[in-house]
């Protein structure tokens, strides 16, 4: 068992990039934390510095109730997979799975009887005797995986280990480390900055920003719950309709192109609203129902994608995107109303914070 604790973990570059500005995590025994966020936040120096490849500028990262800032990577039980596998290219399969165990001194019966076992559970018997290149990305992939699982670790922690893979094996491998993590029981922390990933993995999402942490929580917690602008628009995808509000003498609000906000209570200091495309319905002529905020939209392009239909739309001065089931009726051109029911809508300050 192990729970890793980041308490005020900071890094600065010996070159004065400030890259982690304070970051406090609990992650929890046997939890998969999902690290996500735009190129350059962070994720990698966080993880690297949890794995003890990167010292500390300040703050703590704790495995259990143990302080590790002081104790190097070979002492702290800890296995990491990188998106380039980092296998040995001269080696055989069953040697780059035994290489860490066999530099550990572990008993050569031992090795044998653990990366047979792993081999097992990862489907990669047949493939032990061959190398790297006679492989295929999934299954190198697997590989790198073996050789982290073999040694037993208290924590896995994983850069990208999918982001070489074609977008279908990508999705197979989610499901299949997923699956592994569950069944392993092994404490990791994975880093992504492709968001429909971490919504898949996680069960502890953790939005980083310019090297701060911006929301932690359930995945689908933050998705309906969105803490900022910055997260509304990086979770989902399409991302979240946000729209700048001014509020007026009135008390009432009205968009960028100065029209009126109608039918929907604006809260205090709301400065942004939001809506997800899938939280809005689209009429021709048909009655508005009454309570719900219309907004009037002109069809840009229409985007097919199977099972739904994305249609890009003006409206109010900012462009909007709405997700319909099935074929859309809409053309580019079509004139529409867009309706939100008031419930569906975020509201956030100047500062991008959601006011409720
Ligand atoms: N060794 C280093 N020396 C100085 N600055 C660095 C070093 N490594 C990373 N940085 C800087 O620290 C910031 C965070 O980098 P980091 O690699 O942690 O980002 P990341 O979130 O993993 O990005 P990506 O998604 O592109 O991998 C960036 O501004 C980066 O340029
Ligand atoms: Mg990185």
């Amino acid at each position: 068992m192990a729970t890793v604790t980041l308490n005020d973990v900071r890094k600065v570059y010996p070159g004065g990039v400030e890259a982690v500005k304070s970051v406090s995590i609990a992650i929890p025994d046997k939890a998969l934390c999902v690290l996500v966020g735009p190129s350059g936040c962070g994720k990698s120096t966080l993880l690297r510095m949890i794995a003890g490849l990167e010292s500390i500028t300040a703050g703590t990262v704790s495995i259990d109730d143990r302080v590790v800032n002081a104790i190097g990577p070979t002492e702290r039980d800890i296995a990491m997979v990188f998106q380039n596998y980092a296998l040995y290219p001269h080696m055989k399969v069953y040697d780059n799975m035994a290489y860490g165990l066999r530099n550990r001194g572990t008993p050569k019966d031992e090795i044998d009887r653990r990366v047979r076992e792993t081999a097992e559970k990862l489907e990669l018997t047949p493939l032990l005797e061959r190398r790297p290149r006679e492989l295929s990305g999934g299954q190198r992939q697997r590989v790198a995986m073996g050789r982290a699982i073999v040694r037993n670790p208290k924590v896995f922690l994983f850069d990208e280990p999918l982001s070489n893979l074609d977008a279908k094996l990508r999705g197979q491998m989610r499901i299949e480390i997923k699956s592994l993590q569950r069944s392993l029981g092994v404490t990791s922390v994975y880093v992504t900055h492709d968001q429909l990933e971490a919504m898949t993995l996680a069960d502890l999402l953790v939005v980083m920003n310019a090297g701060r942490v911006e929301q932690v929580g359930d995945p689908l917690d933050i998705y309906e719950k969105p803490a900022s602008t910055f997260v509304a628009s990086f979770i989902g995808a399409p991302p979240m309709n946000l729209l700048p509000v001014t509020r007026g003498e009135g008390g009432g609000f009205s968009f960028a192109d100065g029209s009126a906000v109608d039918a929907a209570e604006g809260h205090k200091d709301a400065a942004t609203f939001g809506f997800r495309p899938e939280d809005a319905d689209v009429a021709f002529d048909e009655d508005v129902p009454s309570g719900a905020l219309t907004l009037a939209a002109e069809v840009e392009a229409v985007e097919p994608v199977g099972a739904d239909s994305f249609l890009y739309c003006a409206a109010a001065g900012s462009q909007i995107v709405v997700r319909v089931a099935g074929r859309a009726k809409a053309r580019p051109g079509d004139q529409l109303r867009v309706i939100v029911r008031p419930e569906k809508l975020h509201w956030f300050d100047g500062s991008g914070k959601r006011t409720d």
